[in-house]
């Protein structure tokens, strides 16, 4: 695996790849990351994951500081799962001038939701993302469904500016007990750990509530919501939305998604489930 500290570097490397595919990340990778990678090969010829944790995209009092950084391990990961390049650049490549111009999602994506609780988070993640792509200029990138509201947003940036690269959707990869896959997993005590998969357990009850026919979403959402609480979460959001647009469903309307956020501890843990 080569590794490029550089942007010149990387597209040297690139230049006769025929069909390269992308996986960006922030580094401390799982197998949520590692599954991304094995499905990138399907899509290319030339697999690149980038390592890049972005401030742009966290808020002023959140994780950026403390967020894992495992550079030696992640590359030991990557090379075993085959990845061809990985693009790890410094904050002063990606960044070297203040950011001026920047990738504004529409409020209606980037105000609901997670973004109700991370203003300018989907902001600053879709500018990064849109340099990574105009960087490594992949045919294929892929994107886990693990951060739904994200794959949508990176959808819509695609097909609004008419960029030539085809998303692909990445399953959520569990742990045995059901809890998705998660770098902010490590922060968690070995207490919090046991109470994490709640989420996840919740959400499958909505899932099966919907499946047997109920329409209540509000209703599905308080009980989960006190739920949650009284188990010392404090949650941010449970919605029962329509996958395509994340908006709320009309009664009779299928392919929804159930998402949700909610803090455990110090912990901020996101998840969804399809229904
Ligand atoms: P990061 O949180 O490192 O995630 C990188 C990719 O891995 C994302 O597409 C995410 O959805 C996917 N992923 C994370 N956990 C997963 C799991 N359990 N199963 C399957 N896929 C999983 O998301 C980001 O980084 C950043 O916002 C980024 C897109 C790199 C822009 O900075």
């Amino acid at each position: 695996m080569q590794i490029h500290e550089k942007i010149a570097g990387l597209r040297a490397a690139l230049k006769t790849a025929r069909r390269v595919a992308l996986v960006p990340t922030m580094g401390n990778l799982h197998e949520g990351h590692i599954a991304l990678m094995t499905q990138a090969r399907v899509h290319g010829d030339s697999v690149v994951a980038s390592i890049f944790v972005n401030r742009l995209q966290f808020r002023p009092g959140e994780d950026f500081e403390k967020y894992p950084r495992t550079f030696a391990a992640d590359c030991e990961k990557l090379s075993t799962a085959g990845v061809d390049h990985l693009f790890a650049p410094t904050e002063a490549e990606m960044y070297p001038q203040p950011q001026s111009y920047y990738i504004d999602p529409s409020p209606e994506q980037a105000n609901i939701l997670d973004g109700e609780f991370r203003p300018g988070h989907f902001r600053g993640m879709a500018t990064v993302v849109m340099k990574l792509f105009q960087i490594v200029q992949p045919q294929t990138a892929l994107f886990g469904k693990k951060d739904y509201q994200q794959l949508m947003v990176i959808r819509n940036l695609v097909q609004e500016l008419n960029l030539p690269i085809e998303i692909v959707p990445g399953d959520t990869v569990r742990a045995a007990d059901g809890l998705a896959l998660s770098s902010r997993n490590g922060y968690l005590s070995a207490v919090e750990k046991a109470e994490a998969p709640r989420l996840y357990r919740l959400l499958e009850r909505i899932a099966a509530a919907l499946r047997g026919g109920s329409r209540d979403f509000a209703g599905l959402e308080q009980a989960t919501i006190a739920e949650l609480q009284s188990h010392g979460w404090i949650p941010d959001y449970i919605a029962v939305r329509n996958r395509t647009d994340l908006q709320l469903p009309a009664f009779h309307d299928s392919g929804l998604v159930v998402l949700a956020a909610a803090q455990l501890g110090s912990t901020r843990l996101i998840d969804n489930l399809e229904v």
